[in-house]
């Protein structure tokens, strides 16, 4: 029996240490030393028939003996492993602070949002105020009340997202002319960036794109003035050497009209195929407020007369920085959206 004994404690102590991990462990703790029928604990049954109380005795002390070492052997392994775990998930997690951080991508603002705010800032020091209207605009303030009425030819209806009968998404910033008159009245100056949307979708046109609308009435105004304040804004954003002309043109809403154009910003006016030979880009839309618009947005043309002009942001932003397709723009690339101080152009300075 003593013989038995030892071998299976033997056995114990040599499971313990070949025990991998706590799951094994629980085991062989299980086996040897489970209440009753462990291996180990099994002895315990066996003293009542040693007849000899000494012997049964001395029997009973070497397996408590036994059954205390195994017990400490599995305890001193069970630590054992807890802390060979512990170690590894620390060397797993390991975290130098101390290392410098990677490099990080940080996109910029669009070219549209930095045209938009040097826009809106040139205007600032003209005294003019930047206001917003509805994308979603009524046909009859995008179109009937800017002198196109139902069946005009300027109406092109391919041109148009319409949405139903009476709505659709506004085709130019002009609209809220009307919507700015008729809350604010006369005198006033403001100027409206904002989307506009039409049916198009080439590398120079995008179905969704940015203009910024201008209006300015007082008693007074006259055509120099239109003229002096779109120079004094084309000088400030595209440079002080800047080479302008103003060529006649019609819009519907504007008697007279005009259009401002900025000698080629590639070829300088020799020609070339960025400005179809003509050595001039075309620029803005401008002119004075009909005096039919004035009336719709319920402003006296005896009294009052404005000019108005409308730019197309994307346009104004790729001839100020030499972007070369429309669609760089929009595409987020990172690479493209360089930070602002390499911006060879107009500086981003804080919107007004
Ligand atoms: N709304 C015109 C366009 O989209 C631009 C414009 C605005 C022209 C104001 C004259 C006056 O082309």
């Amino acid at each position: 029996m003593t013989a038995d004994l030892h071998s299976v404690a033997a056995e114990a102590l040599e499971a313990v240490s070949a025990a991998p991990d706590l799951a094994a462990l629980e085991a062989v703790r299980t086996r040897y030393l489970g209440r009753g029928d462990g291996e180990l604990t099994s002895f315990r049954r066996g003293l009542g028939k040693i007849p000899d109380p000494d012997g049964r005795r001395q029997m009973g002390q070497m397996v408590n003996e036994l059954v205390q070492r195994v017990g400490d052997a599995l305890d001193e392994r069970q630590r054992a492993i807890e802390r060979n775990a512990r170690a590894q998930s620390l060397e797993m997690e390991a975290l130098d602070l101390t290392r410098p951080a990677p490099p990080l991508r940080r996109g910029r603002l669009s070219p549209v949002t930095l045209a938009a705010r040097e826009i809106r800032r040139i205007f600032g020091l003209l005294g003019f105020e930047a206001v917003d209207g509805p994308e979603v605009e009524y046909d009859r303030y995008n179109f009937t009340l800017v002198n196109q009425p139902p069946g005009h030819p300027a109406r092109d209806s391919q041109d148009t997202f319409y949405i139903d009968d009476w709505r659709l998404l506004r085709t130019h910033t002009s609209p809220v002319q009307i919507r700015s008159m008729l809350i604010r009245g006369a005198p006033q100056r403001v100027i409206v960036p904002g989307k506009t949307y039409r049916r198009d979708h080439d590398a120079t046109h995008m179905p969704m794109f940015h203009q910024v609308e201008a209006l300015c009435i007082d008693e007074g105004i006259a055509v120099s003035d239109l003229k002096g304040s779109l120079e004094f804004f084309a000088r400030s954003f595209f440079g002080a050497s800047s080479v302008l002309q103003w060529r006649p043109h019609h819009f519907p809403f504007t008697e007279p009209s005009l259009e401002l154009e900025l000698a080629c910003v590639v070829c300088h006016g020799s020609g070339c195929s960025v400005c179809k030979y003509s050595g001039w880009l075309e620029l803005l839309g401008s002119g004075m407020v009909h005096p039919q618009v004035l009336r719709n947005g319920g402003v006296d043309p005896e009294r009052y007369s404005g000019f108005a002009f409308g730019m197309g942001i994307e346009r104004a932003a790729m001839l100020a920085w030499g972007i070369p397709d429309m669609r760089l723009l929009y595409d987020n690339d990172v690479r493209f959206l360089v930070p602002e101080t390499a911006i060879d152009g107009p500086s981003e300075r804080s919107a007004p």
